[in-house]
């Protein structure tokens, strides 16, 4: 297998035990990161991934970005979905390498990051958001991700004005009112696509089922993901005392024909 080598305008995370990541896509010449100074990695062009640096005295790993590394360093606007409800949401619409994936809204581009990486660089995720001040918020986290080729934006509502393509293997809903757009997601799927909804509290919830199972959607399901961290440290393992109390429920329906 060739070696995985660092090409110009590719995301990088600088890694070091302890500190957050630092996320930035690697160029020629010097790249400024904030307040914090400029940094030279045109040496590293060409070499492996994986290598090292030492920057203001300090030695940093450099990496490609992972999920948790994405989220970490993204920046916030709309309450974003979490990464534990992003797992399920993937696993909930069978979302794979290669599919066409549909969401709505776009919000900071959580979600969209967490589709963008699932579906792979063969795949493709339409996101659609009313608010063109989501769009850019959600486009530039997801430019800064390197992942900015695998997703398509429209600027609309889809209860009213419908999905911009059709035979998406998925549709993932993070709106207030899901409800309002299961008709039109319902039909943007393909047959045996799955249509999944985000929704913060029981009302919603309650009212999403209904709307699901209203429509015809086959195997509705509704679910809510409990994550709680472990403090691991010799002979006294335990769960970590900072908890995540709520996010929100997770329903899912298939369209059948
Ligand atoms: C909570 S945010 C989405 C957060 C996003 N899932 C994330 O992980 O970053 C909800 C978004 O839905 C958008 N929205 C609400 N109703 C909509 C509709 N009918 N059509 C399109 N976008 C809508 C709002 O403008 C808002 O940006």
């Amino acid at each position: 297998m060739p070696a995985d080598v660092w090409r110009e305008g590719d995301a990088l995370v600088l890694t070091r035990a302890g500190d957050p990541p630092i996320l930035l896509r690697i160029a020629r010449g010097p790249i400024r990161l904030g307040d914090a100074g400029l940094i030279d990695l045109t040496s590293q062009l060409g070499s492996p991934t994986g290598g090292s640096v030492d920057w203001l005295g300090t030695p940093y790993r450099l990496v490609r970005p992972s999920l948790s590394d994405l989220f970490a360093t993204m920046t916030r606007g709309a309450q974003i979905i979490t990464p534990k409800d992003c797992a399920r949401i993937v696993s909930l619409g069978s979302i794979a390498p290669g599919n066409r994936v549909g969401e709505a809204g776009s919000g900071s581009g959580a979600l969209t990051i967490a589709l963008a990486f699932a579906v792979g660089p063969s795949g493709e995720v339409f996101s659609v958001d009313r608010r063109a001040e989501a769009i850019r918020l959600a486009k530039e986290n997801v430019e800064r991700s390197g992942l900015g080729a695998r997703v398509h934006w429209t600027e609309g509502d889809v209860g009213t004005s419908g999905w911009p393509e059709e035979h998406l293997d998925a549709v993932v809903l993070d709106l207030p009112e899901p409800w309002a757009a299961l008709a039109a997601s319902h039909r943007a799927v393909r047959t045996g696509g799955w249509v999944v909804a985000y929704t913060p509290t029981y009302n919603q919830l309650e009212r999403t089922v209904r709307s699901m199972r209203g429509l015809g959607l086959d195997e509705v399901q509704a679910l809510e993901t409990i994550e709680r961290a472990l403090h691991v440290g010799e002979g006294g393992t335990r769960p970590s005392f900072d908890m995540l109390g709520h996010t929100g429920f997770l329903s899912a329906g298939r369209r059948v024909d």
